[in-house]
């Protein structure tokens, strides 16, 4: 980030192809789900209403008996896993305010499994509220259609990248921002980096969660490595305020599908870390899919530690 190269304008051509319904309710979204319902809770805890900016939104929810699903059923390595199982202590209070929304839907069940838009909804009060950007046209009007009746969201059809500074800072003056792109797009670390430069100075207190994959670990370190360097030298951000937990399921050289991934999150909740660190070790063990597994959580993340050494 410090030395941030200038990039070209994004660009969609017709070539928005992710669809999120193959992977949805896999290992990535387990993590990333079960830190944006923590981080939720965590705003709930004082009165005030608070707002959610989704900049990538998705559908909002997923039929895992859709034919996407059907055919690439991640979701069954990943909450297909957690569901029944026998829960420790502390991995069942971490999970427990995502669980509590994955069960609400499924009464019956597996079948539906709740997008972050959905989580955000179920989390949050009567006079919170939730901006949705999704630039996929079908996309969008799915999406549209999910929340036209919940008046505390609003969904745009709009590039979240571009969007983000303009909603900056909300009138709530609290809240949090998750930015979980496609990746798609080879540069779309450096697109992540360029949207949060363009915004965090207008809103320095928010809480930001940046999903990434693992799928070039020196990338993803790099990107942490630039984001904690630039907001700890330039905007006076104390370590502790930068937060990374990553879950890989097998060997992250290992070929084929997703490895590893996770967030890394600005301004946590001051209870996260803790939580993480009860919830990892047994999440890891439960979602494994072969030797080489493993997790990280570094809170207070420092350039130091990026290049530190793995959990397992
Ligand atoms: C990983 S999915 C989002 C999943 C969702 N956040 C969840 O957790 O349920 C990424 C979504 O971003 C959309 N997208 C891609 N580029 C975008 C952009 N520049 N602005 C907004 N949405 C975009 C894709 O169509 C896709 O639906």
């Amino acid at each position: 980030m410090r030395a941030m190269e200038t990039l070209p304008e994004k660009r969609y051509s017709a070539g928005m192809n992710y669809r999120h319904a193959f992977h949805a309710g896999n290992f990535a979204d387990v993590l990333k789900h079960c830190v944006l319902a923590l981080c939720l809770e965590h705003l709930k805890s004082k009165p005030k209403p608070f707002r959610v900016i989704d900049t990538h939104a998705g559908i909002g929810g997923y039929d895992l008996a859709s034919s996407e699903a059907a055919r690439s059923p991640e979701w069954k390595d990943g909450i297909g896993r957690l569901l029944n199982a026998d829960l420790p202590e502390a991995a069942a209070g971490a999970l427990a305010p995502y669980l509590d929304v994955v069960r609400a839907l499924n009464p019956d069940g597996m079948r539906h499994y709740p997008g972050s838009p959905e989580i955000s909804a179920r989390l949050s009060r009567a006079d919170d509220r939730i901006h949705l950007c999704e630039l996929h046209e079908a996309d969008a009007k799915t999406l549209d259609d999910r929340y036209r009746r919940d008046a505390r969201v609003k969904v745009e059809r709009r590039d979240g990248y571009k969007a983000l500074k303009s909603l900056l800072p909300p009138k709530e003056k609290r809240g949090l921002v998750l930015i979980d792109p496609p990746f798609e797009d080879r540069d779309e670390l450096a697109h992540m980096a360029e949207a949060v430069n363009g915004a965090f100075g207008q809103w320095p207190t928010g809480t930001y969660i940046f999903w990434r994959s693992l799928k070039n670990l020196w990338a993803a370190d790099r990107f942490d490595n630039g984001l904690a360097e630039w907001l700890i030298a330039e905007k006076g951000i104390e370590p502790e305020k930068i937060l990374r937990a990553d879950l890989w399921v097998r060997d992250l050289a290992s070929e084929g599908k997703l490895a590893g991934a996770g967030v890394v999150v600005i301004n946590p909740p001051f209870t996260l870390e803790e939580k993480l660190l009860g919830l990892m070790p047994w999440l890891a063990d439960t979602l494994a899919q072969g030797d080489g597994y493993g997790w990280r959580v570094d809170g207070g993340l420092t350039d130091e530690d990026v290049e530190e050494g793995l959990e397992e």
